[in-house]
């Protein structure tokens, strides 16, 4: 099936030293696998060490190339300089850095403690910004070049209840992006981002809707092509964001949802709920006949 396929050309990310947070599970894990078979190296991080050095064995068994592991919280800024630090002394210059690594709980807000909304506010916004900061500053000090690609979601620019600290940090992460876009341009630093729709994950589905949930609420029932993405779609489009095919494309928020937003945006779409006859009868009802 074609949406299973690889897009990019062979060795399109070679010689490319990719950062990807959140990296050991997931969707991070999807487009790590598939940077690795364009031909790049990567280090991946999250808090778990033991998780990503089991991944990093079975990512370049399966795809070749060079996968290091690094244990760091992105909140904790000593762990990410520490980090950035040990991933050019592993790899050598560091081109790319995917802000992926998230937090989320699904909960009306006024049941969150004021350290549950802040622990998200600080995964996703402070750690964003810790990385981002401690790369681009240096990239600016040794006049090297970089991408950023920065995982957002489509409620970052509608805002949404149930996970209110996401929104806002999501909202947070997307400034960001189109400000260094254009402050950070002269530096050879292009900065996007990815606003992905649903996406099945085990991680990620399972906790924020837990058990019959995912049935009730089934995802696909909002997405006006009819299903859910497949990883590797999002991985295509992630290879292309971070390949120097996309030098041209700067600022940018790629929507990739099958049209799920806009779905829940537009003032009339629920009329696709009125069955054929009922339209029928309307048309009828003005003279004019079936
Ligand atoms: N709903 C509401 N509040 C929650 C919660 C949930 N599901 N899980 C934890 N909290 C609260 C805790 O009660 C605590 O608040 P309190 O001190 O007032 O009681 C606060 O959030 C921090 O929880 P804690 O477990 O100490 O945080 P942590 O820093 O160890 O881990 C995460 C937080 C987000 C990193 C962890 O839950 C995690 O790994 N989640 C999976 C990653 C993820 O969510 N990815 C997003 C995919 S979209």
């Amino acid at each position: 099936m074609i949406l299973a396929e690889g897009m990019l050309k062979p060795g399109a990310l070679k010689g490319k030293n990719i950062i990807l947070t959140g990296g050991g599970t997931g969707l991070g894990r999807s487009m790590g696998e598939y940077f690795l078979e364009l031909g790049a190296n990567l280090v991946i991080t999250s808090r778990k060490l033991d998780v990503l050095e089991e991944t990093a064995q079975e990512m370049m068994t399966a795809k070749g190339g060079k996968v290091i592991p690094l244990a760091c919280d992105v909140r904790e800024i000593d762990q990410v300089e520490a980090m950035w630090k040990a991933a050019n002394e592993k790899l050598g210059q560091i081109h790319v850095v995917l802000n992926n690594a998230a937090g989320n709980f699904i909960s009306p807000t006024e049941r969150l403690s004021i350290n549950a909304f802040n622990t998200v506010l600080d995964i996703v916004l402070k750690g964003t910004s810790q990385v981002t900061l401690t790369a681009g500053k240096d990239w600016i000090a040794k006049k090297q070049s970089g991408t950023f690609l920065n995982i957002v979601t489509t409620y970052a620019w509608t805002g949404s209840g149930y996970v209110v600290p996401s929104a806002a940090a999501k909202a947070g992460v997307l400034a960001l992006t189109r400000s260094l876009a254009v402050e950070w341009a002269k530096y050879g630093i292009r900065s996007n981002a990815i606003a992905p729709g649903p996406f099945p994950t085990e991680g990620a589905w399972s906790r924020l809707l837990p058990g019959d949930l995912v049935k009730k609420f089934d995802p696909a029932k909002k997405v006006p092509v009819g299903r859910v993405g497949e990883h590797q779609e999002l991985a295509n489009l992630a290879a292309y964001l971070v390949s120097d095919y996309s030098s041209y494309v700067n600022g940018e928020v790629m929507t990739i949802d099958g049209g799920e937003w806009l779905k829940g945006a537009g003032e009339f779409n629920n009329l696709d709920q009125i069955p054929e006859e009922m339209w029928d009868m309307m048309e009828a009802s003005r003279g004019k006949k079936p």
